[in-house]
């Protein structure tokens, strides 16, 4: 057996300061219910020569295995997933002077960024002896889930809201998961799944209620680390937050980063959210530090279709802890910036992605990015199953 050399120690409720083993099966704090992290050992590491010996190692986010929580090289569950390009936009007429980027993970193995996590939690979970999952959904997560329970051999049960889009739903059957249709929001499908599940056994990989999908997105840091070079860094990094996952991710990322003195300053993190859902929005405007159920949720961006996300402190750590915040864009806004990213730049985005393109000019408007700064969009996902 091959070790993958991961610094994982143990894992860690920020909400409480409960620690717990890291090397058994773990869903939420136990003592207050909030979410779990993994906590690594970095003091005696040099990220120098980490990053040296970065360069020698295949194009995928296992590049990163040290901080990453699958102990066994074996045990991972891989279909090539990570370090997506990033891509120019040059200057855009909503924004003639800032340095406009984009990093997109459309082209990641089923299609979004859901896969980094989803090949981080199955790995760890098989790992540790789970032999089935279920999830709640707004789509691309069961659709990855789907794609990497059957990569492992093991069943899958997926529970998505009705109106999740029809490609979506083939490909998570024809990953041979069930596929499970609920009426409302990813909210009522996870109501739905965690009372069907209740006595079946199956492992929950609901956002953030295990540590490890977190782990996988934290690799969305560590790339645009790498990719730009810590004396490049983006300025700002635009985020679609629907369960606010990625950022929280990219947070930890940065977070790590600094810790081990490989970065000095992380970017200023925005959140978008369509302005029909836009809970964290809601709360960063609020001065609040958590968000409340947004009410009457709608948009056409199926991934943020999140009225009521679970962590939604650590989210708001995130931005207020870079020196970020967050916006709210209109639906009308996110269409027409898909079509912009297509025609303008030849990127094929999701809406969800695209709301990052349409948050641009706000940006600006409200000073929030300035003359000359360098700004990354994240594209979450692909385009294709929307055409
Ligand atoms: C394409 C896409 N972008 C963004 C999100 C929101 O993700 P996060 O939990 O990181 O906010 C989702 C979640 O379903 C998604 O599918
Ligand atoms: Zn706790």
């Amino acid at each position: 057996m091959t070790s993958t050399g991961s610094r994982l120690d143990h894992l860690e409720c920020p909400e409480c300061r409960t620690t717990v083993p890291a090397d058994r099966l773990a869903t939420t704090c136990p003592t207050c219910g909030h979410a779990l992290f993994a906590v690594y050992r970095t003091s005696d590491w040099s990220v120098v020569d980490w990053r040296a010996s970065l360069r020698e190692r295949p194009a995928t986010l296992w590049r990163y295995r040290e901080l990453l929580p699958v102990r066994e090289s074996s045990s991972i569950v891989s279909l090539g997933e990570g370090f997506s390009p990033v891509l120019s936009l040059g200057a855009i007429p909503e924004a003639p002077t800032i340095d406009l980027w984009l990093k997109d993970d459309g082209g990641l193995p089923t299609g979004s960024f859901k896969a980094r996590g989803m090949t981080a939690a199955v790995s760890r979970a098989r790992e540790l002896g789970v032999r089935a999952f279920f999830v709640p959904s707004a789509g691309n997560a069961a659709v990855a889930l789907a794609a990497y329970a059957a990569r492992a051999a093991r069943s899958a049960r997926v529970y998505l809201p009705e109106s999740t889009p029809a490609p979506m739903v083939g490909a998570c059957r024809r990953y041979g998961a069930t596929v499970v249709q609920v009426p409302g929001t990813i909210r009522e499908a996870g109501v739905a799944a965690r009372a069907a599940e209740a006595s079946q056994g199956a492992f929950d990989l609901s956002t953030l209620r295990e540590p490890y999908r977190a782990e996988g997105k934290k690799t969305m840091g560590l790339e645009i680390w790498e990719q730009f070079g810590d004396d490049r860094m983006p300025d700002a990094i635009v985020y679609p937050t629907g369960g606010g996952t990625g950022l929280i991710g990219m947070f930890r990322a940065f977070a790590q980063l600094r810790e081990l003195g490989g970065l000095e300053r992380p970017p200023r993190l925005y959140a978008v959210q369509p302005d029909g859902c836009a809970p964290v929005v809601k709360a960063w405007n609020d001065g609040a530090a958590r968000a409340e159920p947004f009410p009457d949720p709608h948009t056409i961006a199926p991934g943020l279709l999140v009225p009521a996300p679970f962590s939604s402190e650590r989210v708001l750590e995130a931005l207020r802890g870079t020196g970020g915040g967050a916006l709210a864009v209109p639906d009308a806004e996110i269409s027409r910036a898909v079509e912009r990213l297509a025609s303008r730049h030849g990127i094929s985005a999701s809406p969800e992605g695209a709301a990052t393109y349409a948050a641009v000019r706000p940006l600006v408007e409200r000073g929030w990015v300035r003359d000359g700064e360098r700004v990354l969009l994240y594209n979450t996902g692909s385009g294709i199953p929307f055409l």
